[in-house]
This record gives C-alpha cells, sequence and structure tokens, in this order.
C-alpha cells in the first residue's frame, strides 16, 4: 500500500468529522459518532508518517496532524517513551483518545471535599482500536501514562478546538492549580492533500483501456 493510500484514512476521518459537525450535533452526538469515526481510523496502524510517530527521550510528544480551519477541531498523535504520562490536567473542550499502537492507561480524577482531586474508579487500559472520551460534561480531568516500560506508544486525540491555543489546567493532588497551553511538538504537518497519485493511478486505467 502506498504512503498516498495510507494518509487517505486520516484524510477521510478529517472529512467524515468536519462534515458530523457542520450538521451541529450535541456534544453527545458528537462523542457517540466522532468516537465511531475516530474507532475506524485507529483499526489500521498503516497510515501515520512515522515523523509523527517518533518519541523523545525524555517527554511524551504531540505532533499537530490537522487542525480545522474553523477551530471546531484538531487531530494529535501522542507518543510516549517508555515510562512517560501527563501530569493530571484538564481540557475544557470535548475530547477523545484512539489508540493507535503500544497500550495507554488513563486514570480519571474527581475533586476531594478538601479541594484536592483524587482517582475516581478504576484506571482505564487503552489497547489498540479503542476510544475513549472526556469533556467538562462527562470528567474532563485526568492523567494518561504509556502502560509499557519498554515500548514506545502512541494515540490518536481528537479535541472540540485547535488544542494548542486552548488555555486549561495542570492539578496536583493538594489541588494546586497551575494554567497552561499545550503546544506542539512539531512545525510541520503531514500532507493529507494531494491525491495526484490516486489521480495518476485512474489516468494510466484509462489511458491504458483507450
Ligand atoms: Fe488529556
Amino acid at each position: 500500500m502506498s504512503t498516498h493510500v495510507c494518509i487517505a484514512r486520516l484524510r477521510e476521518f478529517v472529512q467524515e468529522l468536519a462534515a458530523l459537525l457542520q450538521r451541529h450535533p450535541t456534544e453527545p452526538e458528537i462523542l457517540e459518532q466522532g468516537s465511531a469515526l475516530l474507532g475506524r481510523l485507529v483499526a489500521y496502524d498503516d497510515w501515520l508518517p512515522e515523523a509523527y510517530a517518533r518519541p523523545h527521550p525524555e517527554r511524551y510528544q504531540q505532533y499537530l496532524l490537522h487542525a480545522d480551519a474553523m477551530g471546531r477541531f484538531s487531530v494529535v498523535s501522542f507518543v510516549w517513551g517508555p515510562g512517560q504520562s501527563t501530569p493530571i490536567h484538564d481540557h475544557t473542550v470535548w475530547g477523545l483518545i484512539g489508540m493507535l499502537r503500544g497500550a495507554e492507561i488513563a486514570q480519571h480524577y474527581a475533586r476531594t471535599p478538601e479541594g484536592g482531586w483524587a482517582p475516581e474508579g478504576a484506571a482505564t487500559r487503552l489497547l489498540p482500536g479503542h476510544v475513549e472520551a472526556v469533556s467538562p460534561r462527562i470528567g474532563d480531568v485526568h492523567r494518561v501514562s504509556n502502560a509499557l516500560a519498554d515500548k514506545t506508544s502512541v494515540s490518536i486525540h481528537v479535541y472540540g478546538a485547535n488544542i494548542g491555543a486552548v488555555e486549561r489546567s495542570v492539578y496536583l493532588e493538594d489541588g494546586t492549580r497551575k494554567p497552561f497551553v499545550s503546544g506542539y511538538s512539531s512545525t510541520e504537518l503531514p500532507n493529507l492533500w494531494d491525491l495526484s497519485a490516486e489521480r495518476n493511478a485512474v489516468l494510466r486505467v484509462v489511458s491504458a483501456k483507450a
């Protein structure tokens, strides 16, 4: 399968999510239908270019794969080196996490009566193909870790905004809050929009028949 055919999976996801949001769905509809779309994307591990799956020895990476021109969503590959994890953090917008490669542990947190944060429920172990959702409505504060001590893990995150421009918060368990904007690990994006290889393949078939 050529690179163009593989990256088509991401292009189709972006197009289908944009079409879904164009219909002005409610948040539950976005989470349900968006999860199905993301589940289809992460059902295959043949489309993410290697440059967007590279770990860093010290910190997890967040590569922007696509930002919607209207600011309605962004798609980011999270690349976890062995043992790496996020701090406890929020998103302030809806988010979907689709597991692509390896394994990830997601732990939700809830406010304690004393104003701190404590783990809520059991941690979830995400495996390739699994999709999880977060939002201020259903639970927005969590901590995510690479479940593997000796391998890189990769997950595809989709947010209801350009997440690299959203002011959000990191928390300590004692309730201390620190504002942050997550930003991106790369200045370049994959090219989803070069359709020439597919078009030329069609032309070759047509001219061969002529
Ligand atoms: Fe998160």
